[in-house]
């Protein structure tokens, strides 16, 4: 019960490695307010659901003040929501390249700008941004998602400063997972997935499960003299 009394939001947790921290911190004893802008699905014991689309700052404003309102204080913050729109640089359209912008990069702001003040306003809180393998080491074919990924590292040091700087303990980390078995992999062929799964030093893509572990310390007090840094989770993968 890692996460006993605190409240965590979880964007993009209607599947994969969202529904993943909301089942294991939800099981830590954390109240969960899981938002996606997908339809909600069956949820778990102290989960609530909220529909979110992070690319609308309004929205995003009108949630805090909501989650406020509800729970009173906001403990911990996963931006975890994400998109791919993949192709190589001569045929990335500007559609393309500002959709994942908008929700991999625009989109965490939208969130923590308002979050990350109110926990420097409450006491304290955990921030965890969710990069990429990408982010860390380029791929072909997605300069816009390394782009994002990239620069939520840039995102999370300068908020792990920002926000700590009155000496309140708001932390702020980076989880970069490797390949990690979800839908966001549809439609990357088998062929190169084998390639990744090779690539990596234990020989095996991921879990889900694997993902919210690092999360779930990030996000617990085990981690409070940990901030602005980067947890790679990747089975010993360099891309
Ligand atoms: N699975 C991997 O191999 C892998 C590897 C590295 C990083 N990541 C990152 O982890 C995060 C989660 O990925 P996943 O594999 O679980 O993906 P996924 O596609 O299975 O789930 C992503 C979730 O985000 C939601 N979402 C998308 N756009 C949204 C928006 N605008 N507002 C709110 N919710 C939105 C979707 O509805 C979906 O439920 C992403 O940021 C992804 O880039 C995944």
């Amino acid at each position: 019960m890692r996460l006993q009394g605190k409240t965590a939001v979880i964007t993009g947790g209607g599947r994969g490695l969202g529904e993943a921290m909301a089942k294991l911190f939800t099981e830590n004893g954390a109240r969960v307010i899981t938002c996606d802008m997908a339809e909600s699905r069956s949820g778990y014991e102290n989960e609530e659901f909220y529909q979110l689309n992070v690319t609308d700052p309004q929205a995003c404003k009108a949630f805090t003040e909501y989650a406020v309102e509800r729970y009173r204080k906001i403990d911990i913050l996963v931006n975890n929501a994400g998109i791919t729109k993949d192709g190589m640089t001569r045929k990335m359209t500007d559609e393309m390249w500002n959709a994942v912008i908008a929700v991999n990069l625009t989109g965490i702001f939208n969130l923590t700008r308002f979050i990350g003040p109110h926990m420097e306003d409450s006491g304290g809180g955990s921030i965890i941004l969710i990069s990429s393998v990408v982010g860390e080491y380029g791929n072909i074919g997605q300069v816009n998602y390394a782009a994002t990924k990239a620069g939520v590292i840039g995102m999370a040091k300068s908020w792990a400063k920002e926000f700590a700087r009155k000496g309140v303990p708001v932390r702020c980390n980076v989880i970069a997972p490797g390949y990690i078995m979800t839908d966001i992999l549809k439609t990357v062929p088998q062929e190169l997935l084998d390639k990744f799964a090779a690539a990596t030093m234990l020989g095996r893509l991921g879990q889900p499960e694997e993902i919210a572990q690092a999360a779930l310390f990030l996000a617990s007090d085990d981690a409070s003299y940990i901030t602005g840094t980067v947890l790679s989770v990747n089975g010993g993968m360099r891309l």
